[in-house]
């Protein structure tokens, strides 16, 4: 099966380090804002996974407008079931929770916090992973079964 990755940022200066970076990889590497994607180029319903590390979290510092067309654009591009991988450092565990509120909580990187203060430091910390729901889904939050301790 042939898997076409894509690498989307704003910033021209981005996008050139990571073609400068990515080597002999085939990406495909586009300028655009990922809260109004050009609809001609990123298609309804054609991806299948959208891993994120970092831009959530210069979205969340934009603010909720940001953040909301943000995730309208995640779930436009995302087939029905299709999966965010998203490592936060700056938006608590719950507030990334309510932003996806609608989809599938498969994995809950909110870092945990014992009565006595110490944190849990471990390789789900600050990753978090949603499906996007169907189309007639808006039910709320739900959880997948690989997501229980
Ligand atoms: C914290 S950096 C993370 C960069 C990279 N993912 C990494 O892990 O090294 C955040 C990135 O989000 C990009 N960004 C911020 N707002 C954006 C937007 N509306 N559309 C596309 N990219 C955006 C910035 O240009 C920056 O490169």
């Amino acid at each position: 099966m042939a898997v076409e990755i894509w690498n989307v940022d704003y910033a021209e200066a981005a996008i050139t380090r990571a073609r400068a970076t990515a080597g002999r990889r085939k990406l495909r590497h586009v300028v655009a804002d990922l809260r109004a994607l050009p609809e001609e180029t990123f298609r309804e319903k054609s991806f299948d996974v959208v891993v994120d590390k970092g831009t959530m979290d210069a979205l969340f510092c934009a603010g909720p407008s940001s953040v909301q067309r943000f995730t309208a654009e995640l779930r436009r591009v995302l087939r029905p079931g299709g999966m965010v991988l998203l490592m936060s450092g700056v938006a608590t565990g719950e507030e990334i929770l309510e932003i996806f509120r609608n989809w599938t909580t498969v994995l809950d990187g909110s870092p945990y916090i014992t009565e006595e203060g110490e944190a849990s430091i471990n390789l789900r910390s600050r990753l978090f992973v949603f499906l996007r729901p169907r189309d007639d889904d808006d039910t709320g939050r739900q959880r997948h079964p690989a997501s229980e301790p």
